[in-house]
């Protein structure tokens, strides 16, 4: 029996971070599948960052990043760099994850090119078109041009089901990003950071800080980070600690309002295993991240989410997770809340696990390996091609 070809595609740290474990797992199954890895680069040194920490060796890589381009650029270029693989490759299934424009449009180019595509970290909704922007469109789009659903959360799938997919196709596997987690975060650590190395995380109060998303520029993260100076300002043992995402657009917004105010501390981004050691000895964590939602309740972190809504429902639910938005007043208000009453914070410190104990990948590559055995039983290689 020949291998079944498959390729898995991502560009950003948050793809790369959820599916090192998937590539790994498909490793193991060598004598199944024939892995290959292509990196699109929309993100560079964060991406790298990943691939490090995990010893990822991509087969492919477009390296398409530009400084400041646009959604439209990162589509076209994704496309046409993953058109000449896909001639070349010519893989049984495509494997792409969530809800980033490389997982948009690679998913397209695969379906132009009749492959099927399994959609890893499907069915998440916020139902607001803008926001997150441009993921909601994003993900939405890539679920109707997927073959295989790997869901989450049975939240996700009956989205899924809400939206007419077949049922037959959604698999219900957890987060994989709770695999990544716990392959990381028991580890011996020493931070290498000046600031971080100099705090004393038993006497100071450490607010972990993320902010990147599109539909925050502008007002809503120039209110956000008016809020944060204020706490710094008022609380002597509160530290904020901000590892600046790369974009331009947010380290300027950053830089403005936060780079002269004590006790803030704009670092460069951790790689993976410093951010987790980080989250872990944090006393709360502000963020409009989608994949911190998902690790912190895992480690019982309260976490105060820096958006409107947010497509991830569970732990919000569970209660270690409150959405308080992006007006200045409310975020200072909820920080301060926590910071003023212990009863608070214990409430939202209890370690949950929505997103599963860390075998989603594992998982995912066994519904893989039972689909195509099926296919080669009926005689039909390469899945629906
Ligand atoms: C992207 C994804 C978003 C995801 C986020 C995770 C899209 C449209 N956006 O947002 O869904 O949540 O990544 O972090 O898919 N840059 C660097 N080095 C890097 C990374 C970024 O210099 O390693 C700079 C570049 O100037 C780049 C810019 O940041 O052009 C923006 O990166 P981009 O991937 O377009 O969007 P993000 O806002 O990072
Ligand atoms: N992360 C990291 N270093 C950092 C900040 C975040 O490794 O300095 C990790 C974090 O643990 C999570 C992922 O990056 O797994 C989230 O990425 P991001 O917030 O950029 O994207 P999103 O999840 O919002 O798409």
């Amino acid at each position: 029996m020949s291998r079944i070809k498959v390729l898995v595609i991502f560009g950003t740290r948050p793809e790369a971070i959820k599916m090192a474990p998937v590539v790994k797992a498909l490793e193991k199954e060598s004598d199944f599948f024939e892995t290959r890895t292509l990196v699109t680069g929309q993100h560079r040194e964060m991406l790298d960052q990943v691939l490090d920490i995990f010893g990822l060796h991509p087969d492919y890589d477009l390296d398409i990043m530009l400084r400041a381009q646009s959604i439209s650029d990162i589509t076209r270029r994704v496309m046409d760099g993953t058109e000449e693989i896909l001639k070349s490759f010519s893989p049984d299934i495509l494997l792409v994850h969530g809800d980033t424009t490389t997982s948009f449009a690679a998913a397209l180019t695969g379906f132009y090119h009749r492959i099927p595509i399994g959609h890893v970290e499907a069915g998440l909704r916020s139902y607001n078109r803008y926001s997150p922007f441009p993921e909601e469109m994003n993900r939405t789009l890539t679920g109707q041009l997927a073959n295989l659903h790997f869901a989450p959360t049975k939240g996700n799938e009956k989205n899924l089901i809400n939206e007419n997919i077949d049922r037959e196709t959604i698999f219900v596997t957890g987060n994989t990003v709770i695999d990544a987690l716990l392959s990381v975060v028991d580890s011996k650590f020493d931070f290498q950071e000046p600031a971080l190395r100099e705090m004393d995380f038993s006497l100071e109060r450490v607010i972990l800080l993320t902010a990147h998303r599109r539909e925050n520029f502008g007002p809503p993260m120039e209110k956000i980070f008016r809020a944060v100076r204020r706490i710094a300002e008022e609380y002597e043992d509160v530290r904020v600690v901000y590892p600046m995402h790369l974009n331009p657009g947010v380290r300027a917004i950053a830089r403005g309002i936060l780079g002269s105010s004590p006790r803030v501390h704009l670092i460069e981004p951790l790689e993976y295993l410093g951010f987790a050691h980080l989250m872990k000895q944090s006393f709360m964590i502000l963020t409009d991240s989608g994949g911190i939602q998902e690790e912190a309740p895992a480690l019982g972190k309260p976490v105060l989410v820096l958006r409107e809504e947010t497509e991830r429902p569970e732990a919000v639910a569970a209660g270690t997770v409150k959405v308080v938005g992006t007006e200045e007043e409310n975020v200072y208000a909820a920080v301060r809340n926590l910071l003023e009453n212990p009863s608070e914070v214990l409430g939202m410190t209890r370690a949950i696990n929505p997103y599963g104990e860390g075998r989603s990948a594992q998982r995912i590559v066994s519904i893989l390996k039972e689909h195509f055995k099926d296919l080669k039983k009926r005689g039909i290689e390469g899945g629906e091609k």
